[in-house]
Parts: C-alpha cells; sequence; structure tokens
C-alpha cells in the first residue's frame, strides 16, 4: 500500500518566528529523524512511503497523487483548529487517515472545550476560568494555587515553573505576561498537587485501552510544587530532576483509577487510534482529566508516549504498526 505522512518540520518554521516571540513558539514541531524512523516502521511492513509535508505543499500532494492512507502527524499552523486541518482534507478526498478525526483534534487542542466534555460525561477535571482579556482576573474565585496555561497550546508552551501561581499579583503578572506572547486566551485551573500520569490509549470503539500509564515523578521538588515544565523536558539532564516509573510504583487499584480517568476521557472526546492523555491527582488523591493529546509525538526516544512505549519492553516500530494495525482495522484496508 502507498502511505503518505503528513508532518511539519520545526526546521521550516524557524526563519518565521518573530524576534521578540517566545523560545518556545515551534516547540510542537517534527525533527526530520521523527519522519525518518515512522518511514522507516512503515518500509519494514513492505509499504511504499511518499512524504506529503503539511500545509499547502500537503494539500497540492493530496490533489496532485493522494496515497491509499495518510499517516498524520501533522500539528498544522495558525489557530486552535491547526490540528484538524490535516484530517479535514483527507475526509473532504475520501482518503483514510490515521489518528482522530477533525472535530476531536480541535476539540482537545482547546482545553476548556476539552474539559467541558470530559466533565459533561462525569470525567472529574480541576475547575477554570478562561481570561479573554486581564480584566477578566476579577471573574476568578478559585482558591489558591492556581495555574495558568495558554488555551490552546501543547508541547509545554507557555508552561513553566513559574505556571504554578500563589496569590492575585502572581496572577495578574503572569496571565499578562501569557496573553500578550501568545496572543490567545488563558486557562487559570485549580492546581492539582498530588502524582503525576500521562496514560496511552489505543483502539476504536468497544476495543479502545489503556496501553500503560507512566508517573512522572518529581525527585528535586515536592509534588505539590511540581510542573512538568518546558525547562525539566528540555534539561539535558532530565534523569536527575524526574523518574518516570511504568507501571506506577502504586498499588494496583490506584493505578486503575487513573487509567478509567484517562478511558472515560478518550472515549468521551472521540478518539482514534492512539492517544496521551494527561492526568494529575489533586492534594487528596483524586485523578482529574488535565488535558488530551490526540496527536502526541512520538519523537523517538524523547517524547513522552516513546518513551512510555519502549518502557513496556516494545520497538518503535511496533508503536508505528500498532496505530497503522488500528486506522487500518477501521477504514476496513487490508
Ligand atoms: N491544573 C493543573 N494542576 C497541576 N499541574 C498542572 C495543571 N495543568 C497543567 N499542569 C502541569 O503542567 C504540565 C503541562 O500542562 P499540560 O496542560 O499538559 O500542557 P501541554 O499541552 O504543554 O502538555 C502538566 O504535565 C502538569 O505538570
Ligand atoms: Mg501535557
Amino acid at each position: 500500500m502507498n502511505i503518505g505522512i503528513a508532518f511539519d518540520l520545526k526546521a521550516d518554521f524557524l526563519s518565521q518566528k518573530p524576534a521578540d516571540a517566545p523560545d518556545d513558539l515551534f516547540e510542537e514541531y517534527d525533527s526530520v529523524g521523527t519522519v525518518d524512523a515512522i518511514q522507516r516502521a512503515l518500509e519494514s511492513r513492505g509499504h511504499t512511503v511518499s512524504r506529503l509535508g503539511g500545509g499547502r505543499r500537503f494539500l497540492a500532494r493530496m490533489l496532485e497523487a493522494a496515497p491509499a492512507l495518510v499517516f498524520n502527524i501533522s500539528e498544522g499552523h495558525g489557530s486552535r483548529s491547526r490540528e484538524a486541518h490535516v484530517p479535514a482534507v483527507c475526509e473532504m478526498l475520501g482518503v483514510p487517515c490515521t489518528h482522530s478525526d477533525p472535530l476531536t483534534m480541535a476539540v482537545t487542542l482547546d482545553k476548556a472545550m476539552a474539559k467541558r466534555v470530559v466533565a459533561s460525561a462525569g470525567v472529574p477535571t480541576p475547575r477554570f476560568v478562561v481570561l479573554e482579556e486581564l480584566r477578566d482576573m476579577e471573574r476568578v474565585e478559585l482558591p489558591f494555587p492556581l495555574f495558568a496555561k495558554p488555551l490552546f497550546e501543547g508541547s509545554s508552551m507557555g508552561i513553566r515553573k513559574r505556571s504554578r501561581i500563589e496569590d492575585r499579583a502572581q496572577l495578574r503578572e503572569r496571565a499578562g505576561q501569557l496573553l500578550h506572547d501568545y496572543a490567545e486566551p488563558v486557562l487559570i485551573e485549580e492546581f492539582c498537587g498530588g502524582a503525576e500520569f500521562t496514560v496511552g490509549l489505543l483502539g476504536n470503539g468497544e476495543r479502545s485501552r489503556v496501553i500503560a500509564a507512566m508517573e512522572v515523578e518529581p525527585l528535586l521538588v515536592p509534588r505539590t510544587e511540581f510542573v512538568y515544565s518546558l525547562e525539566v523536558k528540555r534539561n539535558p539532564d532530565w534523569a536527575d530532576e524526574i523518574a518516570y516509573n511504568v507501571p506506577p510504583k502504586r498499588p494496583r487499584a490506584e493505578v486503575e483509577r487513573i487509567e478509567k480517568v484517562a478511558l472515560d476521557a478518550y472515549r468521551a472526546l472521540g478518539c482514534r487510534d492512539i492517544a496521551r492523555i494527561d492526568v494529575r491527582c489533586d492534594t487528596a488523591g483524586d485523578p482529574k482529566f488535565i488535558e488530551c493529546n490526540p496527536l502526541p509525538g512520538i519523537a523517538p526516544g524523547w517524547s513522552d508516549l516513546a518513551i512510555l512505549w519502549e518502557r513496556i519492553g516494545k520497538s518503535y516500530d511496533e508503536l508505528v504498526l500498532a496505530v497503522l494495525d488500528e486506522a487500518c482495522a477501521r477504514a476496513r484496508l487490508p
């Protein structure tokens, strides 16, 4: 089968970065090494692979000669619906595509929308307020500490140790900075000061299932202050700062509660094929939905999902092929 990979490379965007933009502006985009690794995995099954890229280049290639299936890791560009661009084009042209459909992609990138959907399905998530402008701060009546982040970013963009907020002065300073840097609304949430997990999920419909939960354990700071921030993720000596525990070193019943929050959210959001869902406990130990990544990064040895997959003893190729198998079964492809 001919499979086209849709992707956006960090290198293609760096030249467009305004001088005063935050240094994580293109953090979500991929490196060519990830595309190479996906291509190798698909070729190991005997498929022929074409590189479609993203944006207009992707559109032109799809109109010229569409593949039998698109393997999608394209983050898109420019709006809170950006992750929906590639699946929407595929849907319009009748070409099967891996990962979630445009609706799920768009709903999950807007973290408040995702929280409203999962909450309506009975999945616990921290209480929140969306600030469109700094003046909206007056509406924040949640108890401190709070957490502030851009409404529709991922890959730790705008997430720093100082995203945990202790008082109104910090709220004003941090929210003002985020509104300025990302030119989009800011999500203010109750801070969950308990254990942190990210859960890998695979499958469709009744066959949706948890791959594993991975605890992200802080080694240098107490849990009540920990933020799995860009500083931590970029630290070349990250192993000094955090431990990734797969499975979490916790009683099975506790892990099952975490996994249930993630699986219920996966279903409520209508995820397809694969996703990674962040769950964090509050200080009472109750797990809460934080966010859903229906297009989880799979940079080998680097992305959380690739690490989680490695820790359950499976190869990188098996990860790529697991996604492919789910998409093919769903689209009734051989
Ligand atoms: N409400 C919250 N309470 C406590 N920690 C939070 C909260 N929201 C986010 N965090 C911390 O910030 C990290 C990144 O937030 P997240 O929403 O997952 O952003 P990203 O899309 O960049 O991964 C989380 O892994 C967690 O450590
Ligand atoms: Mg996250």
